[in-house]
């Protein structure tokens, strides 16, 4: 991976096609720029909602979260009730994840208006966007927005004269990896501790209040706008056939320009890393990426031809995740990368379940003997085990995650745990 062979990048926008463009301050700029165009024509046309929902599930749409579930049938879900919520995950915990943050502050009203689309789709006259509390910028537009769009008459008891009605309310998080699960985060709304429900019932049942919730993560809702003004053919002209549209990826790491871009779904691994992110600082070798965040894979450089979209990543042993590509050199340490990674579980594990909170700490143990020496011959097996055991018998998929990069890790990296036990050198790299 030589920086002289790359190729020219081009993205392509979607979600942030007005980030850097327009004011984000302004809502008159972002009206220009094509802000609430879909939703006036809803309204304004009273399109049945099902027709919205169904658009939605024809353009193919994913969620943006990370886990990939189709956002209209999460839509067509959704129980009957007269009271339901439209929860936007802002949280954004995910190490290395900073890709809502640029629409929260770069096109605060593409959200707003994905939110009010989601809303008369199911029937939803309430929005919450919950924020991790560091997003103080974050906080400050999208808030600003609110507010300016209930003053233009977009958000209220009569969105745009219609009989549709939708307000949005910001709520602050604390900060704890946990509550960017969508049902701790709804504990969290509701003002309790951000521990994680048992699911089923799932939200689009039982969620905020007990009522019938949609919780959508930023990315997500901010493409919903585009689907609907343009349709879900347009939508679908982009990506891949099971992953249409773009995501937002973040290249981190040991990258000349670390950067976020945001490029079609099926873009494969190798041009992220070397057109995008100017490929590996110093003119070194590329050795691993962790692909998707803590809870992420870490691949080798036989996974650089990986197609980045969620079938593509998970038939070659990835996973999109948050989109995150934390890039490694040919000077770091996979068995170093797994330990901040167990450490990061161990603290953020909300202790309300055995098999996380014990097993969390257990791993950091053996993680810990591994790279001390201290291990005994055993110890790399008894870590997936371990790991495999938290996965079965978790409540939440918090502590359910640490397989994924713990066995990435030691499928493609055995030699170097082998020698780190054998060898411990102590570096910390
Ligand atoms: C520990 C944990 C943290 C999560 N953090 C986030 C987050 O910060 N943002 C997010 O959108 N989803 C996060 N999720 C996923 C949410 O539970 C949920 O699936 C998502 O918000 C649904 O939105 P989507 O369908 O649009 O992807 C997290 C899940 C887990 C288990
Ligand atoms: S798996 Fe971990 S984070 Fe999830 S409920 Fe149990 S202790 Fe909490």
């Amino acid at each position: 991976m030589q920086p002289g062979s790359r190729a020219p990048a081009k993205e392509t926008r979607i979600v942030l096609e007005n980030c850097g463009r327009i004011d984000p301050e302004s809502l008159s700029e972002a009206v220009k720029a094509g802000a609430y165009k879909a939703v006036t024509q809803v309204v304004r046309e009273k399109r049945p909602s099902a027709e919205i929902t169904a658009e939605i599930k024809r353009s193919g749409l994913r969620g943006r979260g990370g886990a990939g579930f189709p956002t209209g049938v999460k839509w067509s879900f959704t129980a009957p009730g007269d009271v339901k919520y439209i929860v936007c995950n802002a949280d954004e915990g995910e190490p290395g994840t900073f890709k809502d943050r640029l629409i929260l502050e770069g096109d605060p009203h593409k959200l707003l208006e994905g939110m009010m689309l989601a809303g008369y789709a199911v029937g939803a006259s309430k929005g919450y966007v919950y924020i991790r509390g560091e997003y103080s910028l974050s906080i400050r537009r999208i808030q600003k927005a609110i507010d300016d769009a209930r003053a233009g008459g977009y958000l209220g008891d009569a969105v745009l004269g219609s009989s549709f009605a939708f307000d949005i309310e910001v709520k602050k998080g604390a900060g704890a990896y946990v509550c960017g699960e969508e049902t701790s985060l709804i504990e969290s709304i509701e003002g309790k501790r951000g521990y994680p429900r048992l699911k089923p019932p799932y939200p689009g049942s039982v969620g905020l209040w007990k009522k019938p919730t949609v919780v959508n993560n930023v990315e997500t809702l901010a493409n919903v706008p585009a689907i609907i003004a343009r349709g879900a053919d347009w939508f679908r002209g982009f990506g891949t056939a099971s992953s249409p549209g773009t995501k937002v990826f973040q290249i981190l790491g040991d990258v000349e320009t670390p950067k976020a871009v945001e490029v079609e779904m099926g873009t494969p691994l190798r041009t992220l890393i070397e057109a995008f992110g100017g490929g590996i600082r110093a003119g070194k070798r590329f050795k691993a990426a962790l692909l998707g965040g803590a809870a992420g894979a870490i691949v080798g450089p036989g996974a650089l031809e990986m197609p980045m979209d969620f079938d593509g990543a998970k038939e070659r042993g990835g996973v999109l995740g948050s989109g995150a590509i934390l890039v490694l050199d040919e000077d770091a340490s996979v068995v170093e990368l797994l330990h901040g990674i167990l450490r990061f579980f161990r603290h953020e594990s909300c202790g309300q379940c055995v098999p996380c909170r014990v097993g969390a700490s257990v791993l950091v143990t053996l993680s810990e003997r591994i790279r001390s020496g201290a291990a005994t011959a055993d110890d790399l097996e008894r870590l997936v085990e371990v790991a495999r055991t938290m996965q079965a018998t978790s409540l939440c998929p918090l502590g359910q995650s640490p397989i994924l990069p713990i066995q990435t890790a030691v499928d493609s990296f055995r030699e170097e745990f082998e020698a780190r036990m054998a060898k411990p050198c102590g570096a910390g790299a």
